[in-house]
Formats: C-alpha cells, sequence, structure tokens
C-alpha cells in the first residue's frame, strides 16, 4: 500500500515478471493500479488482472476490511482492470459497480455473464463521498470505448485509466523516485501501442486533464505523476498532435542477405544527409519497439523479399500493426528484392503504407536476386532523397 495523499492509496499489483502482453513486449514488466479512497464512503477505482487477485486484497486489508467498501469503480473493463471485480465484489457485499453508461454497462455484463450491482455515470455525473467527491470524465477510445477518466476532489488527484500509463514493474510508485528516461521512454511505447490510432480522443483527454489542474495523475499501468507532470502533458501534447522530429525508420526482413543489404545502404544514404536513421530487422525486433521508434520519426521505409508471390510474412504482419495503428502525417518508402515473381512486394508494401495513412514516395526499388553494386547506389540515394524529404 501507498499514500498518495491524506485517505488515498495505490493497492494494486506488481507484475515483475510479465514480458508479453497481447503481443506488446513488456521487458520491464508492468503494474495493475487500483486505488482506494477512504471518506465516509469508500471507494476502490478498478480492481487488477485476476492473476494477481490476491495481492490486490491484502493491500485493501492493510487500509480497511474490504466489506467496508461502497464503490467499486471500474475505469476500464479491460480484464487487466476488470479482471478480477467479481471475486472483489464477493468481499464487498454492499458496494455498487460504477461504470460509464453504455459501453462500460454492457462490456461489464457481458465479460461476466453475471447479474452486477451497477450505477452508471456519464459526463458530468460526480458522486459524494462525504468531504470529498469523485467526478467522472469519460474518454472514449482511449484505449476501450467505456475508458474514462475519475477526478477527486478538493484534492486534485486524477485517475486517469490508459492515459499518461507505463508498463514498468518498479519497486518505487511515483515517477519523481524513478528513473525518468526509462519511464518516458515507456511512455511513448505505450502511447505508441495503445493510443496511437486515436489522437483526437487523446487530445481531448489532454485537454480535460490540463483544465483539471491535478496535482497528482494516476494512470492505470506504472507510476504516478506528481514531479514531472509538466513533462508528460507536454509530451502528450507533441504526441497528440502527431509532432516528429528529423529521424527515419527503415524496417525489413530478408531470405538471403539482398533485401538487408538494400536497408544497409538506404540507411547510409539516410544517414549521409545529417538525418537520424534506425534500422530494424523484423527477424530480431518485436513489433511495440519498432512503434516506439516510430512515434516521433517523420519517416517509414519498409522491405521485404517475395516469399511464395507473397511479402515475407513478419513483414506482413509488421503492415497490419501499422495499418491498425495509423500513424499520420509520416513519408513512407518501399523496397525489396525478388527471385522470379516479379516486384510485387514493394507494391503490396506501398498498398498497405498508403492504408496506413502514410504520404508513400512514388520511387520503387526492387532488386532481383542480388543488387549490385549499381543498385546498392540507386538504394543510398533513395535514402538520401528520403532524408531530403524529411529535411524539406
Ligand atoms: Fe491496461
Ligand atoms: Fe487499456
Amino acid at each position: 500500500m501507498t499514500r498518495i495523499a491524506e485517505g488515498v492509496f495505490w493497492v494494486g499489483a506488481i507484475d515483475w515478471t510479465l514480458r508479453d502482453f497481447h503481443g506488446y513486449v513488456t521487458p520491464h514488466g508492468t503494474t495493475y493500479n487500483a486505488y482506494l479512497v477512504l471518506d465516509e464512503k469508500k471507494a476502490l477505482i478498478d480492481t487488477v488482472r485476476s492473476s494477481h487477485f490476491t495481492e490486490l486484497v491484502a493491500r485493501v486489508k492493510e487500509v480497511l476490511d474490504p466489506g467496508e467498501i461502497d464503490y467499486l469503480v471500474s475505469s476500464h473493463v479491460e480484464p487487466d482492470h476488470s479482471g478480477s471485480l467479481a471475486q472483489v465484489l464477493a468481499l464487498c457485499p454492499k458496494a455498487q459497480v460504477v461504470t460509464v453508461e453504455r459501453h462500460g454497462e454492457q462490456g461489464l455484463q457481458k465479460y461476466f455473464h453475471q447479474k452486477l450491482p451497477l450505477m452508471t455515470v456519464k459526463e458530468g455525473s460526480t458522486l459524494s463521498l462525504g468531504k470529498r467527491s469523485l467526478s467522472f470524465i469519460p474518454i472514449p477510445l482511449v484505449h476501450w470505448p467505456d475508458n474514462m477518466m475519475v477526478f477527486l476532489s478538493p484534492d486534485a488527484v486524477l485517475f486517469s485509466t490508459d492515459c499518461y500509463g507505463q508498463h514498468v514493474a518498479t519497486s518505487t510508485r511515483f515517477d519523481d523516485q524513478s528513473d525518468m528516461g526509462l519511464l518516458m521512454a515507456e511512455a511513448a511505447k505505450y502511447y505508441a501501442n495503445i493510443i496511437f490510432p486515436y489522437p483526437t480522443q487523446a487530445a481531448r483527454a489532454l485537454e480535460k486533464t490540463l483544465a483539471l489542474q491535478p496535482k497528482v495523475i494516476c494512470p492505470s499501468h506504472g507510476v504516478m505523476w506528481r514531479g514531472h507532470l509538466p513533462q508528460i502533458l507536454e509530451a502528450y501534447g507533441r504526441w497528440t498532435r502527431g509532432e516528429t522530429r528529423p529521424r527515419a525508420l527503415v524496417v525489413y526482413d530478408t531470405m538471403w542477405h539482398s533485401t538487408e543489404a538494400m536497408a544497409l545502404a538506404m540507411v547510409e544514404g539516410i544517414a549521409q544527409e545529417g538525418v537520424e536513421v534506425v534500422l530494424h530487422n523484423l527477424g530480431s525486433s518485436d513489433l511495440s519497439h519498432i512503434v516506439a521508434d516510430l512515434l516521433e520519426a517523420r519517416a517509414l521505409a519498409v522491405g521485404s523479399p517475395i516469399l511464395n508471390n507473397n511479402l515475407l510474412p513478419p513483414v506482413a504482419a509488421f503492415l497490419t500493426y501499422l495499418k491498425g495503428l495509423r500513424p499520420r502525417g509520416k513519408i513512407g518508402a518501399a523496397f525489396g528484392s525478388f527471385g522470379w515473381g516479379g516486384a510485387t512486394a514493394v507494391k503490396a508494401i506501398k498498398e498497405d503504407l498508403a492504408l496506413a495513412g502514410l504520404e508513400v514516395m512514388e520511387d520503387e526499388l526492387a532488386v532481383r536476386f542480388s543488387p549490385t553494386p549499381e543498385e546498392l547506389q540507386a538504394c543510398r540515394q533513395l535514402g538520401q532523397k528520403l532524408a531530403q524529404k524529411i529535411k524539406g
């Protein structure tokens, strides 16, 4: 248990060893944050993943008997936060489950297949706990339709659900006790993998956050922000506006090193123009890491060989992921190699990059079998052209 303010506690769980969060690679683990607010009425904000139920209950019991809880607020139906809701409810016979109308209500009923003691709220709803009150701020699609932030007055503590989260497991609970380099990198990775498709909704959530002037921000994952609020809020400003910097990513996979040689030549060309460039081989870099690197990059070049008249499957998987995330305002380029099927990989990459919302360069660079020195020079030149577009 960690005290946040008078009568406000973190009672969540720490998942130190989690390395895969439905495909999102989490090298630093994560936490499932739950918060307890004590007043005349007692509220528990969120539960934890069902695997960590006993850890949650042990922390709650450090503060009070769970049977005293009056409200169980679900800020988000996703099972890492509501997964132990039914088990917790069994310990809190008088508790009502507070959820956002429609999507929250329907989502919880559909997950738990049982009649829950629901109390629905919407934008502008408040709930008095005695001397203090909770107000509810739905932020649909950041990241599920039912996400809502909860604001505690007069303490000015904002429970921000998916906003400002980071997948890190730490023994520290606050930003000012933690490694800020790690937190900001993980907050960026979280934004890129979870919130990227919804910049408009996230910008609205940020606006609402700024208007509330919170003293502490308590997200669903990772540490709480109290010492470096301007830093995380400014970062969300940049990300929701889609701000980029002169940086390119070259992402490829390869069978017999032809596409790899092309990728390396592209990197050389980009770097020759003084533009920062990052190279990822899809055989060794995971998708969640790559899109974190893409977040503030201005351009993305993707390369693939042909396998059975198709893209190499890891490249197809990356492009599928990218189409879901829809990164806006970036330049795209395609390259690749082939044997006897023709240059279909480059065409397919260009199509997918356009569908993902990138502004795709016309140039097509497809090499048969192994690139000649002249063809590698053409790759360097494409890299230079891309870098000039980035600078221009
Ligand atoms: Fe979550
Ligand atoms: Fe979520």
